[in-house]
This record gives structure tokens, sequence and C-alpha cells, in this order.
């Protein structure tokens, strides 16, 4: 493997400084809409021109593909980078934010990582290597029965036109199950999976930069990763992560 997890962690980090500098200032972030309901601000752009020029300088053999810039031309070995997951709870003081990097190489992921600032959580893995939060080694929970199981979730703000928006599953898992949680960072809840603080998540219509960090380090921690088809892999449109023992009841209310 061509990379330095140490370094890959510092640029982060220092990526991470940026944006709590914003965090600690919002009364001067500069807050824009893309689309309704669908906000962008400063500190996702500087996140995320920081995190290209760094990978760049260090990585010149690998694509770039971030939400805020599009993709580069080497899209076959790529950093898929969303700068902020969570801008909305970001740009109202909340605390689950965060900012996601995967190297994926021939469509496989290699690297993750999800770094939560203002929670000082800095979850990562390594292809094959195992899932680690600010160093120490995670794990899935040992739940086995849905009705006691935590669940995370999320409405995406465009998801809200489309005819096949979450609400009819959302009821579905609610009375299923013992509580729900929607935290606001997708990246953040996946990782949460993969440390046992929640037993599954699932959502809809995300796009591959919310999920590809979160999906190896939620697989390196021992979690199941499918669509609502029960499927293996990475599939932003119908994305299910679970502990693996309550994935077969989960799976049926998809
Ligand atoms: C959003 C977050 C949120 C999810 C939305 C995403 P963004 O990402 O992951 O939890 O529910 O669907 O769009 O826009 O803050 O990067
Ligand atoms: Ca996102
Ligand atoms: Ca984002």
């Amino acid at each position: 493997m061509t990379i330095s997890q140490p370094l890959l962690e510092k640029i982060i980090r220092d990526a991470g400084e940026i944006a709590l500098k914003h965090f600690h200032d919002l009364k001067h972030l500069n807050v824009e809409k893309k689309q309704p309901r669908d906000f962008v601000t400063a500190a996702d752009v500087e996140v995320e021109q920081f995190l290209q020029t760094q990978l760049r300088e260090n990585y010149p053999q690998f694509g770039f593909w971030g939400e805020e810039s599009g993709q580069s031309e080497n899209q076959t070995n790529r950093w898929i980078v969303d700068p902020i997951d969570g801008t909305h709870s970001f740009s109202r003081g909340q605390y689950y934010w965060s900012i996601s990097v995967a190297l994926e190489m021939d469509g496989e992921m290699v690297f993750g990582a999800v770094f939560a600032p203002a929670l000082n959580d800095f979850y990562c893995a390594e292809k094959g290597k195992g899932a680690f939060r600010n160093g120490v080694k995670i794990g899935v929970s040992d739940l086995d029965e849905l009705n006691d199981a935590m669940i995370g979730t999320g409405f995406a703000c465009l998801r809200a036109y489309l005819e096949n928006n979450n609400l009819a599953r959302f009821c579905r898992v609610a009375q299923a199950t013992a509580s729900q949680r929607r935290l606001g960072s997708a990246a953040v809840d996946i990782c949460l999976v993969a440390d046992g603080q929640l037993d599954a998540f699932w959502e809809q219509e995300l796009n591959l930069y919310d999920v590809a960090a979160g999906a190896l380090i939620a697989k390196e921690a021992g979690a199941t990763v499918t669509d609502f088809q029960g499927n293996d892999g990475i599939f932003p449109k119908q994305i299910l992560v679970t502990n693996g023992k309550i994935y077969h009841q989960l799976l049926t209310l998809m």
C-alpha cells in the first residue's frame, strides 16, 4: 500500500482545524443554498480545497472526487471526499458533522477516515486491518433482538421531492425497534454502527461521498453493508449497515 496513515490523519485533522475555526465563529459564516434546503458554507469549500491540495501534493498518482468541486480526470484510483458531512448541523452549532475521506482503487475502498472534530472522534480503517476510533480497535454491537435495537437514519433534503421518500420505511422500522436516531451526518451514523453505539443505520438517496469511508470502517468493524435487497456492497441510494445480528430481521422491513 502506497499510503501513510499517520500522514493522512495529520492532513484530515488539519482540515478539521479549518472547519472548527468556522464552527467557533458561526455568526460570520457565509451560508448559501445550492438548491432549496441544500446548504453549503464557506467551511465546506475551504476544507475541500485544503484536502484536494494536500492529497494532490502527497499522492499525485490518485484522482480526486469531492462533493463541492466534482471529479478530476483519474477516477480509477481516487480520493472520495465529503468535506463536511452534516453541513446543516454544522451551520447550527450542533456537534454531529464530519470530514469523510476514502481511497478507492479499482472499484474497491482501501482506506477510509471519518473525523468528527467537534466530538474529537477520528474513525479510520484500511482494508483488511480492522477499524479504529482514536487509535483503539472498534467492533459492532452484540445486540440480536430487533425489538431492543437503536437504529439511525436520515432524511435527505432532496428526497422530500421524491415519491419514494423514506417515510413508509421509517414508520415500519420505528414500530419494530426500541429507538431511532437522526443525528445529521450519514458518515458519523455509519461509524456509530461500527463502534456499537447504534445497532444499524439505513438511508436512501445518498451519494458515494457520504458513505464511502464509513462503509469500509463499518465492514472492518464486522458490520454488514448491503442494499435493501440484501446485495453486498456500497449502494448509496439504498444503504443498510447492521451489526449482522439483526440484519435479517431488519432487511425484511426494508
Ligand atoms: C447529508 C448528511 C445527512 C443525510 C443527507 C446528506 P451533507 O450530507 O449525510 O445525514 O441525511 O442525506 O445529504 O449534505 O451535509 O454533506
Ligand atoms: Ca454528505
Ligand atoms: Ca457535504
